[in-house]
């Protein structure tokens, strides 16, 4: 909604510079310190996607904040994606393309055997590379992903182009 919107924006803080220089860093931590703002976010994405989901994936580190309350809200369970060497057993993995830099991630492929509805979940969309091979690692795993959510989305860098028409929003975008 219009006013979940402005509630993001109103609290991300830019940081130039960061990580890297000419990287403008989008810090949401403002929005997670304000439990307020925080909880009419979550509502918003839940609303949207309620009966739609059997299983929420945030992907470390700021897509565990937005994604676990999200599954929580959903009445779904929750399966982190995670940066490569953090997860225990056999796991399936997947590398990208980073706006900086390159990543590898990884999951247990073991909860999406049985073909579940994934909402895939994230705290921002800038160049979809992320999401992307999120995306790919779930569906490789078993899962039918059906969408995802970001909180904020660079538009000028047409991620969600990158996201093969995976049904995709984000609360705001800049
Ligand atoms: C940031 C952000 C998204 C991703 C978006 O994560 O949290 O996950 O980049 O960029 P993209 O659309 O160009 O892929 P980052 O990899 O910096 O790690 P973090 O979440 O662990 O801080
Ligand atoms: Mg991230």
């Amino acid at each position: 909604t219009a006013s979940a919107a402005q509630t993001v924006l109103a609290h991300t803080t830019d940081v130039a510079d960061f990580p890297k220089p000419g990287i403008q860093f989008k810090d949401l931590s403002p929005l997670y310190a304000d439990h307020e703002a925080f909880r009419a976010v979550i509502a918003d994405v839940v609303q949207r996607r309620r009966g739609s989901v059997d299983l929420v994936c945030g992907i470390e580190a700021r897509g565990f904040v937005v994604g676990a309350p999200v599954a929580l809200g959903l009445d779904a369970g929750f399966v982190p994606v995670r940066k490569a060497g953090k997860l225990p057993g056999p796991t399936l993995a997947e590398t990208y393309e980073l706006e900086y830099g390159t990543a590898t991630i990884e999951v247990h492929p073991e909860p999406f055997t049985d073909g579940p509805r994934v909402l895939l979940i994230d705290d921002v969309l800038a160049t979809g590379g992320t999401a992307r091979a999120a995306a790919a690692l779930l569906r490789r795993a078993g899962a039918q992903v059906v969408g995802f959510e970001a909180l904020l989305e660079l538009t000028a860098l047409d991620g969600r182009a990158r996201l093969d028409g995976l049904p995709t929003h984000a609360v705001a975008g800049v």
